[in-house]
């Protein structure tokens, strides 16, 4: 069948969370549903689409920047259009919408967080009507799980139960550019979980921006626990799912982690900071008191679990006392990574509005000291591992040396291995293999695969 995007070649760049990189996995669905065809390089592309965020100051300007030098890029030759189309979607188009043309001319597409599925017409307005093609909802009309899908991996996928978010942590753009949250009915979770099951897919990562509040807007309120029992009854060899917020965590879901056969012993649990005075002026909701009864009972019911988490440094208003506080807590966890982030300030979000008179340096300072704690921590977390088995999904070669396998372990650790003779690592991507552990550094392990066990 012929379509307005045969024979066009079409690129996305993604920024910012797995929200996005799963949106982007849905526009390539669909472009490549219509015709057009997959390229590495902005040079080969004749649609090149940015899927942005503006979650912080680094990401929002990085755009700007790669989308200007886009300018400079010819056409490739043999190209059937006159000009490359060049759409911006995501965080970024949701919020600026039209400034975004104002400031960048050579846009051609301009679409938001709701829209995801008005792409292609935008696109054919712009190669037919030219001039800019701009669209933004307020709200989205449809889930955008009803689009197909192209995923970058054939045994992983990722899976959203909820989109937008309703808790406005006072420092967060996520609820404005996304929306208020929305769930999905249980049965196209469970119904798009088996179709993938049934597709030779190893691993499910169900995603929303609290996945814990699942179901509160939903004809008797299923919860979330629900969907994760709906999900191991699929089969799937391998459950995960981000992100949790603290305040929302039940026994019932901490429960599942020793009850549930496919859920992974590994859990991201946002603590943003160890300090009660900011955590209340960041509206979070829950107390250090709290996060870390969490962890306690996280350990009770499926002891060494990986848990990693989200900080931010230098929120407004941070003392030297509050930051020791967040030490602290990462000290006693003992997480298996930290996210760190220096806080950002972003418009329009209540935090812009308070004062904040911490120098730079000092901020700075407290990151790198809270960065070699999260690395001190994160080796001595891996050394538990030394000398056991463990079961490594492989996905691929080794990026750091090509005679390794890389993989990920159930508490999702990078596993590298020599690949056994008579193989290879791009034959064993997708499967499951037994590696014995006989190195572990801050941010892998080392092993050799064995037979059995
Ligand atoms: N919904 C998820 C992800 C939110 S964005 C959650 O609640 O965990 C991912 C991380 O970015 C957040 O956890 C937070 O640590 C960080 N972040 C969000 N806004 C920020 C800001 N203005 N400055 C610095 N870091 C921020
Ligand atoms: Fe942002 Fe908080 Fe929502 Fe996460 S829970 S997306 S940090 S507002
Ligand atoms: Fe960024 Fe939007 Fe995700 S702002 S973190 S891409 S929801």
């Amino acid at each position: 069948m012929q379509t307005p995007f045969t024979n066009l070649t079409f690129c996305i760049r993604t920024f910012g969370c797995q929200m996005n990189k799963h949106d982007s996995e849905r526009i390539a669905g669909m472009l490549e549903g219509l015709g057009a065809l997959p390229v590495e390089a902005i040079e080969d592309a004749d649609i090149v689409a940015f899927m942005t965020c503006c979650v912080r100051e680094a990401a929002d300007t990085r755009l700007y920047g790669q989308v200007a030098s886009l300018k400079n890029v010819p056409l490739r030759t043999g190209s059937p259009l006159a000009k490359r189309i060049v759409a911006v979607g995501g965080c970024i188009g949701q919020r600026d919408g039209e400034k975004l043309v104002e400031e960048l001319p050579h846009l051609d597409v301009v679409f938001g967080t709701h829209n995801l599925g008005s792409l292609p017409r935008l696109i054919e307005a712009a190669v037919e009507e030219g001039g800019h093609q701009v669209e933004v909802l307020d709200a989205a009309s449809s889930f955008p799980t009803e689009l197909p899908t192209a995923r970058e991996h054939d045994w992983a996928a990722w899976l959203p139960i909820t989109i937008g978010c309703n808790n406005f942590c006072s420092y967060c753009i996520v609820p404005y550019v996304r929306g208020r949250e929305k769930s999905r009915p249980l049965e196209d979770i469970a119904a798009e979980a088996e179709r993938y099951v049934a597709a030779g897919v190893k691993e499910i990562t169900l995603l929303g921006q609290n996945v814990n509040s699942y179901g509160r807007d939903l004809y008797g309120a299923p919860r979330f626990d629900a969907v994760l029992d709906a999900l191991d009854a699929t089969g799937v060899e391998r459950l995960r799912f981000a992100t949790s917020h603290p305040k929302d965590l039940t026994d019932g879901v901490i429960e599942r982690f020793a009850k549930l056969r496919s859920l992974m012993p590994a859990l991201h649990l946002p603590v943003q900071s160890g300090s009660d005075a900011v955590l209340a002026a960041m509206n979070r909701r829950y107390t250090r008191a709290h996060y870390l009864d969490l962890v306690r009972k996280l350990r009770a019911a499926c002891p060494g679990i990986a848990l990693s988490t989200d900080v931010i440094v230098g929120f407004p208003g941070e003392t030297a006392k509050d930051f020791e506080d967040t030490f602290r807590l990462v000290d006693e966890v003992g997480y298996h990574q930290v996210f760190t982030f220096i806080y950002s300030k972003r418009e329009g979000t209540p935090a812009a509005k308070m004062e904040d008179s911490t120098p730079r340096e000092v901020v700075q300072e407290r990151f790198d000291r809270l960065v070699d704690l999260v690395q001190t921590r994160a080796f001595e977390a891996n050394q538990a591992d030394l000398g056991s088995v463990v079961d490594v999904l492989v996905e691929g070669a080794s990026k750091r040396d090509g005679g390794l396998l890389a993989g990920k372990s159930p508490k999702n650790q990078t596993v590298h291995a020599p690949v056994p003779s008579g193989s290879t690592a791009e034959a064993l991507a997708g499967s499951i293999v037994p590696v014995r552990i006989d190195e572990a550094r801050t941010w892998y392990l080392a092993g050799e695969v064995v037979d059995g066990r």
